[in-house]
């Protein structure tokens, strides 16, 4: 049921035109992975790869991603992954405001579809569409309430690759989320919003 609407999305998604980026992409990458598992990971904007394949997070920053799921005993078929927006920015650029703002309509049906119950958003785009103003070096590896939703930001993969330190942080934050991403059930215990913990405060 799941799948066949997320099929349909994916067809309309591959036509949109609700802003440019369509002009300069070979293919939308609306997302793939199991919708029925309950956890949903949200990175930036197809690359150069995913652009050629269609499909989310097959390059570097991928297999980087598969790496770290397997890690901790899962595999990319045990969760849902998309982006923030479908089709690949030129140069791989970050996607404007804009941009952003024209595909979260695509985002919001696919939250409707799979009713995830732990968001893990990769990265600063995905975090701040949940937390609007959350800095991701206070908020990365902590569980939040947003909405209905469990969001656990985390450090991009791609930014992982290129610094030491964020590596270490991110694989100690997949380790210490272990459990909820195993069973996300796990997430109804968790009560804490990011107003409650203070860091709002901060802003
Ligand atoms: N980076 C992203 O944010 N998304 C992808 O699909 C690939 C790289």
């Amino acid at each position: 049921m799941e799948k066949s609407r997320l099929l349909q999305l994916a067809k309309q998604i591959e036509v949109c035109r609700r802003c440019d980026l369509y002009k300069g992409a070979k293919n939308a990458v609306p997302g793939e992975g199991n919708p029925k598992t309950g956890i949903l990971f949200i990175g930036e904007a197809p690359g150069f790869n995913e652009d050629i394949q269609g499909l989310p997070f097959v390059g570097n920053a991928g297999k980087y991603l598969d790496n770290l799921l397997t890690k901790i005993g899962l595999s990319r078929g045990d969760v849902f992954i998309t982006n923030m927006v479908k089709h690949r920015p030129p140069e791989n650029r970050d996607p404007s405001f804009g941009e952003i703002a024209a595909c979260n309509a695509w985002l919001e049906e696919q939250l409707t579809i799979i009713e995830p119950k732990v968001i893990v958003t990769l990265g600063r785009l995905s975090l701040n569409y949940f937390l609007p103003n959350a800095k991701i070096s206070d908020v990365h590896g902590h569980p939040y309430r947003v909405r209905n939703y469990i969001v656990l930001p985390m450090y991009h993969p791609a930014a992982a690759l290129r610094s030491m330190q964020i590596t270490t942080e991110l694989e100690s934050d997949f380790q210490k989320n272990l459990e909820l991403l195993n069973n996300p059930d796990l997430s109804k215990h968790i009560t804490e919003s990011y107003q409650d913990s203070g860091q709002a405060s901060l802003f």
